[in-house]
């Protein structure tokens, strides 16, 4: 567990971090977050990271102003304290506390709450690991581009992954691959790499953004155009990517294995590439 959280302008003893019954965050999900990695003691992504936070603070109107410098003194002083080499810093900015009503007044003072857990990562080497998944049906809302704790259906077909023993749930919207429930996905078939286009319909992630550059260097015909279920399961290679998973490969969908149920040499040369960016910064 760790020691130390920041919450609003406070380092505090975790086990005391609280927050109020009438916080907007609690009652209606009225509040943005941001996941990001530290590997070997480095941010991987920041800048892209506080950027997509600004933009979903700004979708939302929840007024919380921050300088990244300072963001990044108490990012330092909370990885030191909790003595978090690899893992995960979690942050959290809520709407702030009113009495319950759907409308919110509007200059409330928003919640911010940050920590950071220790995490292992599944990187390229010798433990590298490819993964199970399920699809299951996209029951969400229409602007997933803005990174909210509004994540229930999320949790719903994740849970459903975890009952089938799978890694990660795909969602699939009207036939088609939207994006996994905390991951994007990709798939290869001959020299196309293929992901769904960024648009309200998925979240922009921030590895998914850093790939784009990675791929770039190399031969590869990027498409960013959705996809079908079947073309999905017909796919040479598929692999998912996030903060926290960086890029892993998906050897299994539903009950159908994905190039035979080994991981593919693109997938592979991609996840040491990115990889390797993340090391060298
Ligand atoms: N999830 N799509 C969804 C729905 C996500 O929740 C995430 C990240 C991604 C990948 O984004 P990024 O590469 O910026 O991590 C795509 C985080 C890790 C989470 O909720 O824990």
């Amino acid at each position: 567990m760790p020691r130390f959280a920041f919450i609003n302008k406070k380092y505090i003893d975790f086990k005391q971090a609280k927050i109020h019954v009438e916080d907007r965050g609690l009652q209606f999900a009225d509040s943005v977050y941001e996941v990001i990695v530290i590997l070997n003691n480095n941010f991987i992504d920041l800048k892209f990271h506080l950027q997509r936070l600004r933009y979903s603070l700004n979708q939302l109107d929840i007024k919380f102003k921050f300088n990244d410098n300072l963001l990044k003194k108490i990012f330092i002083n909370l990885i030191n304290k909790n003595k978090t080499t690899n893992g995960i810093i979690y942050l959290q900015v809520t709407r702030g506390i009113q009495y319950r009503e759907h409308k919110y007044n509007k200059n409330l003072s928003p919640t911010l709450i940050i920590y950071t857990r220790n995490k292992k990562f599944n990187l390229p080497g010798k433990n590298f690991a490819g993964v199970n998944t399920i699809t299951y049906e996209d029951l969400r809302w229409k602007r997933r581009d803005i990174k909210t704790v509004n994540l229930l259906p999320n949790v719903i077909a994740a849970n459903k992954a975890k009952k089938m023993k799978a890694y990660e749930a795909i969602l699939i919207q009207n036939g088609k691959v939207t994006e996994g429930t905390s991951s994007n996905i990709w798939i290869i078939k001959k020299n196309n790499l293929m992901t769904h286009p960024a648009n309200t319909d998925i979240l922009k992630g921030v590895t998914r953004t850093s790939l784009l550059n990675i791929i770039k260097k190399t031969s590869l015909n990027l498409i960013e155009k959705s996809f079908t279920h079947k073309q999905l399961l017909n796919a040479d290679e598929v692999f998912l990517t996030s903060s926290g998973s960086f890029i892993t490969p998906i050897i299994k969908i539903d009950n159908k294995k994905i190039n035979n149920g080994k991981i593919g040499n693109i997938t592979l040369k991609l996840a040491e590439m990115y990889s390797k960016s993340c090391i060298n910064g």
